[in-house]
């Protein structure tokens, strides 16, 4: 197994930050001779300990998972920082989960003892019930180093029949860095839209009239929102975002919220694992079961295991992909390159892409709840995570030196959905995502996770740029209108989004 589930892991390695065109940049130095001995020392006592639980492991099968279960009431506790729930998190993610945990779905009964148990993967999806298509998170999530992106070839195949690749809206797994603070950009927007719809609101009612409202936030446009004398909303021309203005900037199409339905979500879709709110909702009534399966509430997916993803592990999954590093931009060395990467930051503004990438977001408060939306109470204490400080480094920025009030999140997305044209559409709508809609893709860390686009359909950065069409159509004309050494200029700025090299411990 090529993933180190273990805390450490990547060792960091001594940076120098140089600024170039208002980004904060890292740049790799060789550590000295002390820095490196700490850690290769780290790395051999990591790999010691990597041993150990594989032989643990071959021993006492299940210890393993135990190591990696935090249950609600243990959180209850508070006894754990949220360093150890970074710690128990990376093992989640790098846990190859196993029949005895729920992994998979139906067929075999209740006796799991039996030696004609036969893993049912499938390699695509079958609509909203998703596969089994994998044992773990990382089986997708690791290209360009640790909770990276997909190849090809770990693409996964949604809303398919079961069987055939051509029946299946096909994704390339994305890099999982920065996720806390995107998390983060997207509450802020939601609440900043609706409390400009919610103004709108009241002020149409007090002065028996219709208002319009522009929907604006962080520099985005929304549309806007029409409000009727008796308060009403009207949400014809909002853009971009769903009726209820909520941001989702998770997936593709963005189609999820918050860090903690994704992780529900992923844990359904690719490992047959249910989450015991699941289960309790469908035992209430308030949620369908038939995506999930044919039993009882309490063995809905009919695996003969009934505890599977307790709300605690929902949790510690949470706060280990709030608490990861965030990409970084990395200008070239060569005093050559590094002219054509100045240069392409500004064709990047020129032909209009940073209209949709835009290239910095502002976040006011980095503070994240990693068990939101439990509600907090006396003896429900809050897992907070600071995602400009807490984890693995880097973080993001602080807008001012030695002043964290705001934070610059070099994301290259506006968060918001376009119209991508027709040929990326996809096979169908999303829900009510139409088929031509997506969300711009963020930018950053894009070095490091070929291929490009939803699908993985492009093996560079040209190709990606060539096949943008619809509202993107105009920003690749412009692009394509540029001379040969311009449009390079623009590649190689590109591939200064990166991430911080790392001492990798296989
Ligand atoms: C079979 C491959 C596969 C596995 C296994 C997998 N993922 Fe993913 N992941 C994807 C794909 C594909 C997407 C994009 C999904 C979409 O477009 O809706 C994604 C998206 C995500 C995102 C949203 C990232 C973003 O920027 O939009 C998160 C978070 C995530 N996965 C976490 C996990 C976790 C946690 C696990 C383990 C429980 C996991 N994934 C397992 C393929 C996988
Ligand atoms: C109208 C908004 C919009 C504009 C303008 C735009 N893009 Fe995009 N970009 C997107 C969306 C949406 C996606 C994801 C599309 C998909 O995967 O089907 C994307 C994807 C990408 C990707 C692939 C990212 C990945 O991780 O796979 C690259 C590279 C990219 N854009 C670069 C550019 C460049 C360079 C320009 C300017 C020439 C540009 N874009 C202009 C919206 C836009």
């Amino acid at each position: 197994m090529p993933h180190v589930a273990t805390l450490g892991r990547w060792v960091g390695v001594a940076l120098g930050i140089l600024s170039i065109q208002g980004f904060a940049t890292h740049e790799t130095a060789i550590p000295d001779d002390t820095v490196l001995q700490e850690q290769l020392e780290k790395s051999v006592d990591l790999r010691r300990r990597e041993t150990f639980d594989r032989v643990l492991d071959a021993r006492d099968p299940g210890e393993l998972v135990e190591h990696a279960t935090l249950t609600d009431a243990a959180l209850d506790r508070h006894i754990l920082g949220i360093d150890a729930l970074f710690v128990v998190g990376d093992e989640l993610f790098g846990y190859l989960f196993r029949p005895e945990n729920g992994w998979g779905s139906g067929s075999g009964g209740t006796d799991r003892k039996a030696i004609d148990y036969t893993p049912q993967l499938r390699r695509v999806q079958q609509g909203r019930a998703g596969g089994p298509d994998a044992f773990g998170c990382f089986s997708c999530h690791s290209k360009g180093g640790p909770d990276g992106a997909g190849t090809q070839t770990q693409n996964a195949f949604l809303f398919g029949d079961g069987e055939r690749i051509g029946s299946a809206d096909q994704r390339n797994a994305p890099h999982l860095l920065g996720l806390g603070p995107v998390a983060l950009l997207a509450r802020e927007m939601s609440a900043a839209l609706q409390a400009e719809a919610a103004g709108a609101s009241e002020r149409a009612r007090a002065e028996g009239r219709l208002v319009e409202q522009a929907l604006s936030t962080k520099g985005v446009s929304f549309g806007r929102v029409v409000a009727h004398s008796n308060g009403t909303l009207s949400y014809a021309a909002v853009e971009g975002v769903d009726p209820d203005l909520t941001i989702r900037p998770f997936g593709w199409k963005g189609h999820q919220a918050t860090l903690r339905d994704m992780a529900e979500e992923s844990l359904h879709i690719h490992q047959g694992l249910l989450s015991t709110r699941i289960q309790l909702a469908v035992r209430d009534g308030s949620l369908d079961a038939a995506p999930y399966g044919k039993g009882p509430w309490f063995d809905v997916d009919e695996d003969g295991v009934s505890l599977e993803i307790d709300s605690g592990m929902l949790t510690t999954v949470v706060a280990y992909l709030a608490q990861l590093e965030a990409p970084v931009i990395r200008p070239p060395h060569d005093p050559g390159l590094l002219d054509a990467f100045a240069a392409g930051r500004s064709y990047f503004d020129a032909v209009g892409c940073s209209g949709c990438h835009i290239p910095t977001l502002e976040l006011d408060d980095s503070k994240l709840d990693a068990r939101a939306p439990q509600p907090p109470a006396e003896d429900r204490p809050a897992f907070i995570v600071d995602v400009a400080k807490d984890g693995d480094g880097p973080k993001i920025e602080p807008k001012y030196a030695g002043n964290n009030t705001a934070y610059l999140v070099h994301l290259f997305s506006d968060l918001k959905r376009h119209d991508m044209g027709d040929g990326l559409a996809s096979p169908a709508p999303q829900g009510t995502i139409p088929t031509r809609m997506f969300l711009t893709r963020s930018l950053w860390g894009l070095a490091e996770t070929a291929p490009y686009l939803h699908d993985g359909r492009a093996p560079t950065v040209q190709d990606a740029i060539v096949l943008h069409g619809g509202e993107a159509a105009a920003a690749r004309d412009a692009y394509l209108a540029l001379d040969e050494n311009a449009r390079a200029s623009v590649r190689v700025f590109l591939a200064s989004l990166s991430r911080q090299p790392k001492l990798f411990v296989p």
